[in-house]
Parts: structure tokens; C-alpha cells; sequence
């Protein structure tokens, strides 16, 4: 099929085959077992160049157990034929428990400098094990109204120290963090960013701020921009929008960051049909397009529409009914329409070079 989708792109040393991202999405199977693994891999044998493990707590690279099944998962992904990041997430609370924020909020309480460079040293190592591990990249979750989100945005950070108050300030922590992980990682394992583009928020940091940390953050090394949106958590979801949201949400966004940094950019949100990814791509909106709870729907979205078979696609509900809903009710994530998602692993299909 002509088009940029199925053309290669480099980021940094990675080049993918494909401009199709799977994102991180949740699934409470843990990373560490046969039932993610198999998951993951057939995400990869769908054909998508590179699968985004899900959000990922930096503290459990602490765990040597946890570290020791990582490499297993890194293969999965790389034998289903896709090349393997993970992202990085933080926690709103300490290893005991103990909830933190930039600003205390509700039970939370305002985190110190010192845990500030003791949460940016975990993400050093976290990279650096993903990196030993055999993942050709990581992801730092900085979207979404999360950690890095608070730090960075006016709604949260009321901190009057050098993390907040001026832009600068708020974007202190992230870059930091960034520069931290370039530093012990090295200057060529590739680096993603996620950040959500715009908090629809009137207390939020607005499209010139993050145009302004997406620069800041180029400087700093990332080799790549995942460019989401909103604050996680509302009921109908923002950041996973629903059926009646326009087809590509969240490209408009993508492009206003790409106006500000050469390196790729990543467009997100209800991009299930190719020539609405194909438009994305052509049109210069962004470099490459993260398809989530479709390729949860349908794994092979990328095989068949490279063949030409579109109309063979099974098409995501975008009702979020047993994805984020199953996550709101601590359980693990199932598909409507994909009777096999997380039971992958009761009948894995052959990897190519386990055929
Ligand atoms: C079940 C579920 C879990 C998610 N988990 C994460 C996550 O761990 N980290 C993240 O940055 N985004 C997460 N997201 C957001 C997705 O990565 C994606 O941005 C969103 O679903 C919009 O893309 P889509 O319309 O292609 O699904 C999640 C979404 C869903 C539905």
C-alpha cells in the first residue's frame, strides 16, 4: 500500500519499519508474567513498529525479580517483529505508601527537594535497566495529570521553591529528570516523552507552555515527542476519548508541537482507520501515529491494512467498557469485540523464529 504509514523512520540509532506506535496502555496482567508477555507479543506480530509498554512504576526496578524478567519480555516483543520501549510512571505516593505531590493536595504531601532528586535518580536507573534489558528505548510518563504533569502544570504546582512558580520552574523537574537519564543512559539510546499537549483546564499550562517544554526538552535529549492530552481519570475519559470524539482527536495537537522541535512527533487519540493515519502523516500533523484500544480490538490492524484489507479489521467500540473500565475497578483489561486480549497466552501464536 503507497502512503508514509508503512515507510521506515528512524528515531535516534532505532529505526522502525513502520510509523504505527502501539502506546502504553494499563493492563494490570504484570509485566513480568507469560500472560503480558504474550500479550505484548502479539501486538508486535500485528505488524506495528514499536510497542510502548505500559506505564510502569520506577520504583519496581528496585526489585532485582523484577529486573530479572524484563530481557524475556524485551525478546517477546522483538520476535513478534516490533521494536520495545517501556514507560516510566511515578507513583502519587512513596514505596511506603505515604501519598506525595509537588503541592500538598487532599492526603498528599508536598514532596521534598531531596525525594525530588531521589524520584529523578529512580527513573536514571529504570532507564538504564530497560537499556540492559534489551529495550531499544524508554518512555518517561509525563502526561496525562500525573506526576511530571503536576510539576508542570499551574493547576497543581504551588511550590515556591525552584520547582514552581515560572515556566521555568515548572518545567524544572522534567528536565532535570531528562538530562539525568541522557546523562547515565548515554546520548544515543532513544528517549520518549509523553506529555499531554493540553489539560483542557483553566488552571493548565496551555499550548505555549508545552510548546515551550517540548522545546526545552529537545535540548535536553529526547529523541522523541508523544504528544497525548487532557488529565486522566474523568468519566466519559478525555485522554481516551469516546466514540463521538472526531477520528484523530488529538493530531491538531501533535501538530502545534511539531511547529517547535525537528525531532518525531507522536499523534494520538481514536486513529482506527488508515486514511485518517495516512492524512495524519501526509499532512505533516506528525511523524507517526500510536493506535491504542484499536490494536487492543484488533492486533493485526497493521498487517491488514499494509495488505490492503482494511474492511477485515475488527473495529474497536471506543466505549472504554472492559479497558478502562476493567482499570477503574482494579481489574485486569478485556476487549468487547477481542474475545482473545490477555488470553493470549492460553494458545500463543508462533513467533517467526519459533516457527
Ligand atoms: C486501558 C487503558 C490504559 C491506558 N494506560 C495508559 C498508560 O499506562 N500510560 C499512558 O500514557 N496512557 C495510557 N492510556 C492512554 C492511551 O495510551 C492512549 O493515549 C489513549 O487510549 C488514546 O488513544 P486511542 O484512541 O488510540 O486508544 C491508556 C488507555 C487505556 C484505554
Amino acid at each position: 500500500m503507497a502512503g508514509l504509514l508503512f515507510s521506515p523512520i528512524a528515531m535516534g540509532p532505532m529505526t522502525m519499519k513502520n510509523r504505527i506506535v502501539y502506546p502504553p496502555m494499563g493492563t494490570r496482567y504484570d509485566i513480568t508474567t507469560a500472560r503480558a508477555r504474550a500479550y505484548y507479543a502479539e501486538r508486535a506480530l500485528g505488524g506495528c513498529g514499536l510497542v510502548i509498554v505500559e506505564g510502569t512504576r520506577v520504583d519496581n526496578f528496585a526489585d532485582p525479580q523484577f529486573v530479572t524478567a524484563l530481557p524475556a519480555l524485551a525478546q517477546a516483543i522483538h520476535r513478534g517483529g516490533a521494536k520495545a520501549c517501556v514507560q516510566m510512571s511515578h507513583p502519587p505516593s512513596l514505596p511506603d505508601g505515604e501519598a506525595i505531590a509537588p503541592s500538598a493536595a487532599d492526603s498528599a504531601r508536598e514532596v521534598t527537594a531531596a525525594e525530588i532528586r531521589n524520584i529523578q535518580e529512580k527513573y536514571a536507573l529504570a532507564a538504564a535497566c530497560l537499556k540492559k534489558a534489551g529495550f531499544d528505548a524508554a518512555e518517561v510518563h509525563g502526561a496525562h495529570g500525573y506526576f511530571f504533569s503536576q510539576f508542570f502544570s499551574p493547576r497543581a504546582n504551588r511550590r515556591t521553591d525552584a520547582y514552581g512558580g515560572s515556566l521555568e520552574n515548572r518545567m524544572r523537574f522534567a528536565r532535570e529528570t531528562v538530562r539525568l537519564i541522557r546523562l547515565v543512559v548515554g546520548r544515543e539510546f532513544p528517549l520518549l516523552y509523553r506529555m499531554s499537549a493540553d489539560e483542557f483546564h483553566p488552571q493548565g499550562p496551555g499550548i505555549s507552555d508545552s510548546q515551550a517544554l517540548a522545546a526545552a526538552l529537545e535540548n535536553d535529549g529526547v529523541t522523541a515527542l508523544d504528544v497525548s492530552a487532557a488529565i486522566a481519570g474523568q468519566t466519559p475519559s478525555v485522554t481516551s476519548p469516546i466514540r463521538k470524539a472526531p477520528e484523530g482527536t488529538y493530531a491538531y495537537l501533535a501538530a502545534l508541537i511539531k511547529q517547535v522541535v525537528r525531532v518525531p512527533v507522536i499523534a494520538v487519540g481514536r486513529i482506527c482507520r488508515s486514511e485518517v493515519a495516512e492524512q495524519i502523516l501526509a499532512s505533516g500533523q506528525a511523524d507517526l501515529v500510536a493506535i491504542g484500544r484499536q490494536l487492543l480490538a484488533d492486533p493485526f490492524w497493521p498487517k491488514k491494512v499494509a495488505e490492503g484489507r482494511d474492511g477485515e479489521v475488527v473495529a474497536c467500540r471506543y466505549d472504554n467498557h472492559l479497558c478502562l473500565g476493567n482499570l477503574n475497578k482494579q481489574m485486569p483489561i478485556a476487549c468487547s469485540v477481542n474475545p482473545r486480549a490477555g488470553r493470549e497466552y492460553e494458545a500463543p501464536l508462533p513467533l517467526p523464529n519459533e516457527a
